[in-house]
């Protein structure tokens, strides 16, 4: 703590508290653009703020992505954490085995001591899988599970980098292009002003049922995500942001 007020942390904690309007804001050092470290410190400090609010039989659930991934290596076991359940928040949305969210919810159980469970959705679902998968009772049975999470972490990404990374056709890069998407989260495209454009189709939480009732834990850091991290609180602000000075910084200025 005196160290962040001697780097000025607290005051950009502060500051941004006030400016995005969510409640509490947790900036580390450095930016995630430029060294790698950064976002073990990021891991670090969502991996603390998590395990204060864990109580024993909370359901969590978690989106994949890198930043992700460094926070379910951060986590330690405790014996508190023996019924705790990790599940995914929604299935496939196009990423590598390591980055899914199936992946980094099993790594987040394991190192904390928990259970987990898995949600078994391919990518790219077309209207037809989608209907008939849902009717499925072992896909519903883990639907209500998910449904039922009291705590929500998720990453957030800049529009044109996801849809890049996720070689998307649908929607194409030209469309989120026109209808000026700066950011993404949970599969929701957004534009500058928080609304969402283009949602893509898979079984899970979808963005309405982050109802107040979840504590969602939002973590992105590096400068080039700042458009993105201002985008998304407005449509759904966090109950916590972890970042960091990169991405603090490059807010402040927007
Ligand atoms: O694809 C899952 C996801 O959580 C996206 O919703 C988000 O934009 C992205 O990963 C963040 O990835 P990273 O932490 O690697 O920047």
């Amino acid at each position: 703590e005196m160290m962040k007020e001697l780097l000025g942390l607290s005051s950009l904690e502060k500051e941004l508290e006030q400016r995005l309007g969510v409640p509490k804001v947790i900036v580390v050092s450095g930016d995630s653009d430029e060294n790698d470290w950064v976002k073990h410190e990021l891991g670090q400090a969502t991996s603390l703020e998590l395990s204060s609010r864990l109580k024993p039989k909370d359901v969590v659930a978690v989106m994949g992505g890198t930043t992700l991934a460094a926070v379910a290596r951060m986590m330690t076991a405790d014996a508190k954490n023996r019924e705790v359940v990790f599940v995914p928040a929604r299935g496939g949305l196009g990423e590598k085995v390591e980055n899914q969210a199936n992946t980094i919810s099993a790594e987040f159980a394991s190192r904390a001591g928990a259970q987990y469970r898995l949600l078994h959705v391919p990518d790219q679902l077309s209207e037809e899988a989608y209907s008939s998968l849902i009717l499925e009772p072992s896909v519903q049975e883990i639907l209500t599970i998910i449904k039922s999470a009291s705590v929500v972490i998720h990453g957030i990404g800049d529009a044109e980098t996801m849809a890049t990374r996720r070689n998307s056709k649908v929607p194409s890069l030209q469309k989120l292009i026109d209808n000026h998407a700066v950011g993404e989260a949970f599969g929701y495209y957004f534009d500058e002003n928080g609304k969402s454009i283009y949602k893509q189709r898979t079984i899970g939480l979808q963005l309405d049922e982050l109802d107040q009732d979840k504590y969602v834990i939002s973590v992105a850091g590096g400068h080039s995500k700042a458009k993105a991290i201002a985008a998304y609180v407005k449509n759904r602000p966090s109950d916590v942001l972890v970042t960091d000075e990169g991405a603090a910084r490059s807010l402040l200025d927007l």
